[in-house]
């Protein structure tokens, strides 16, 4: 049990994922450790989920630092502080910067509501609907300097039905990012994803 992956999990919401993820690893099927939970937002219900838990929790708020490099700096930080050997962003509402990318090489996780390179940024859910597309879904991506730009790690397709709205198509989305985002950081953990340019490659099972 010493040698378990330890996560940083970065949060700013309600933290369905971050609940996902310890609901996994309570249970056994992600064997990794969430080291602290970090929010930029006192008030994030994920802070309470992690609370519940007994899961060390910080608040670090952006507007105490002159700019964004600085407040990475302190997650940094924090993260190191925590021993954490990946960190995965779940409803993390900041841009982030070299300094913590830099920091933490193809050891930093995404999860995105949309099938990318389509509808990167805000209000995936929202642009798929207007777009009219039949199908979208969610990506587990590692973070790079762009916005949802990094190697794609997992994807799964959710269809869009006629009568959809952003809400009811944001439920099923999910139902499948609380599946999807464990089982990559599971793979993680089994030291079976490779970045080769933009790729990502997963070893076979040995
Ligand atoms: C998820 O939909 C994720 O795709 C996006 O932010 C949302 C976070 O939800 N990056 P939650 O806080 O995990 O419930």
């Amino acid at each position: 049990m010493g040698n378990l992956l330890k996560i940083g999990v970065l949060v700013s919401g309600n933290g369905t994922n971050l609940q996902a993820i310890l609901d996994r690893c309570a249970d056994g099927t992600l064997s990794a450790e969430i080291a602290c939970v970090i929010s930029n937002k006192a008030e994030a219900h994920a802070l309470e989920r992690a609370r519940k838990q007994g899961i060390p929790t910080v608040h670090i708020d952006h507007r105490d630092f002159p700019g964004r490099a600085h407040y990475d700096a302190a997650l940094v930080d924090t993260l190191r502080k925590h021993d954490v050997g990946l960190v995965v962003l779940a409803g993390f509402m900041r841009i982030i910067t070299p300094v913590l990318i830099d920091a933490f090489p193809a050891a930093i996780m995404n999860i995105h509501p949309a099938l990318l390179p389509a509808f990167p940024g805000l209000h995936a859910q929202r642009q798929a609907l207007e777009y009219g597309v039949r199908i979208t879904g969610c990506t587990v991506h590692f973070v790079d300097a762009g916005t949802d730009t990094g190697p794609i790690i997992l994807q799964t397709a959710v269809a869009v039905d006629p009568e959809d709205t952003e809400d009811t198509l944001s439920a099923k989305i999910q139902l499948e990012e609380h599946r999807i985002y464990p089982q990559a950081i599971q793979l993680y953990a089994d030291g079976r994803l490779k970045v080769e340019g933009r790729k990502v490659i997963i070893s076979p099972l040995p």
